[in-house]
């Protein structure tokens, strides 16, 4: 099993990547291959809007994405994860997201698609956390993430949610946080094992 967590924070010891790791943590112990990907640390361009990945599964501007891309592809499973920056996700993970476009495809019509990853069962477990309590700050962090793992085919099985916490690492002084983490980061492992 290998399991690849995108982070699109650029705060390395920061509450994402606590919550990454509370996920990881089942997986770890049943002995799966994880890796942690910073997206700021991947030149990745802005989507022109081009168009020319319509027919071809690719995208025409050769840069960090392609290796990106590469990782997901041979992952079993994905954790999609970024601060609210703005009641969104931050650019880094909208720039990786708008990329993505070359990874569905609409044989018929422009309301339906097909997503690269359906039917291969690759599981996905996203993730938000931003700085007030109320869940109406977050703004679309969350659902942006989950609808668009959804379209490229990503089999979503589980989300976290961490609010309330500003200082870089300071969800880890929340065990009830950490530990439902962990507990959403089980069902990510039994989903993969049931295959
Ligand atoms: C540019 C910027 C915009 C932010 N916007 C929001 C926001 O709209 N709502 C919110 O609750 N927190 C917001 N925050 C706070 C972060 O979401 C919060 O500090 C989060 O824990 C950062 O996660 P990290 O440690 O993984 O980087 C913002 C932070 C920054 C730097």
């Amino acid at each position: 099993m290998n399991i690849l967590a995108i982070n699109g924070s650029r705060r390395k010891k920061g509450n994402t990547d606590a919550l990454i790791r509370s996920v990881l943590t089942p997986a770890l112990a049943a002995g799966a291959q994880t890796e942690t990907v910073f997206l700021g640390d991947y030149a990745i361009d802005a989507c022109t809007g081009c168009e020319a990945c319509c027919k071809s599964w690719d995208c025409v501007i050769k840069d960090g994405f392609s290796e990106l891309i590469e990782k997901v592809d041979a992952a079993d499973g994905v954790i999609l994860a970024s601060p609210t920056y703005w009641y969104s996700v931050t650019s880094d993970m909208k720039r990786f997201v708008d990329r993505c476009y070359s990874l569905i495809q609409f044989p018929v019509c422009r309301h339906q698609w097909i997503g690269k990853y359906m039917r291969t069962g690759k599981a996905c477990i996203t993730i938000a956390v931003c700085e007030q309590s109320e869940v109406a700050a977050m703004g679309n962090t969350l659902s942006l993430l989950t609808d668009f793992s959804r379209d490229i085919g990503l089999e979503v099985v589980g989300s976290v949610t961490g609010l309330g916490f500003f200082e870089a690492g300071s969800v880890q002084a929340d065990s009830a946080v950490l530990d439902n983490a962990e507990s959403v980061g089980k069902e990510l492992l039994e989903h993969m094992q049931k295959g």
